[in-house]
């Protein structure tokens, strides 16, 4: 166990997607228990006896009660490729939500992005004005109805909104702010979110707060 804390029981949904997979290999790495939350079992590759693969989808309740039976925490990182309308962000959180404050499970660290409340307009040129007018507008329309199922719940949260996600490995030092005032983030690399991501589920450094991270160059 890596810094010496404790091995905690996360659940992971989205564990198939670019940054979710990299999540449960990182979580794993660390000596975490992992339950990857998926929708097709064949996908996941890795084994490991701290790793519990659970097949459902995010809006069944059967499913994600048992996924989330004995977990310590949630890592929320669900997306969809379309940049047509959904509600599978407020939908599935709403049912997420209530069944975390049922089960006692009380940790949730969840990823929306740039686009989401006030971090609008802080994604750099190319994305403000092309990126979110013609591909992400309409998800980040639910997203923010999801932060806002989120910030509503009797939650332990932590939003998470990363930037444009490049290429590449973590480097040593990116930014997380919380007051927007004049700053861009124009990218981040999803090895520096999924890391972002287990350092907040260990930490709670960031509970009830929604840091923006990324690089401003
Ligand atoms: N791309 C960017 O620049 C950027 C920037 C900031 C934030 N973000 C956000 O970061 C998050 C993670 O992005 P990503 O690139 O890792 O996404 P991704 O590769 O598209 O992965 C999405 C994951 O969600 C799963 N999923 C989708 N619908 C589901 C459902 N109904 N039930 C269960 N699982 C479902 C997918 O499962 P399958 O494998 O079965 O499809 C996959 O594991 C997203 O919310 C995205 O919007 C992205």
């Amino acid at each position: 166990m890596e810094g010496g804390g404790c091995a905690m029981k996360i659940l992971v949904l989205g564990a198939t997607g670019s940054v979710g997979r990299r999540i449960v290999a990182e979580g794993l790495e660390r000596g975490h228990h992992i339950t990857a939350f998926v929708r097709s079992a064949s996908k996941v590759q890795q084994k490991a006896s701290n790793l519990r693969v659970v097949v459902g989808n995010v809006l069944d309740d059967t499913a994600l009660a048992r996924a989330l039976e004995g977990q310590d925490a949630v890592a929320y990182t669900i997306g969809v490729r379309s940049p047509r309308p959904t509600t599978l962000f407020s939908d599935s959180t709403l049912k997420l939500v209530a069944l975390m404050e049922r089960q006692g499970v009380k940790r949730l660290v969840c990823i929306t992005g740039v686009g989401a409340g006030e971090t609008k307009g802080h994604g750099g040129f190319l994305y403000d004005r092309i990126g979110y007018p013609l591909i992400t507008k309409n998800i980040y329309l639910d997203k923010d109805r999801q932060e806002e199922i989120i910030r509503g719940s009797s939650l332990e949260w932590t939003i998470v909104r990363p930037t444009v996600f490049r290429e590449g490995q973590a480097k040593s030092e990116f930014q997380a702010v919380t007051e927007m005032r004049d700053i861009v983030l124009r990218r981040i690399s999803r090895q520096e979110v999924a890391n972002f991501v287990l350092d907040e589920v260990e930490s709670g450094r960031f509970i009830h707060q929604s840091p923006f991270i990324g690089h401003a160059r």
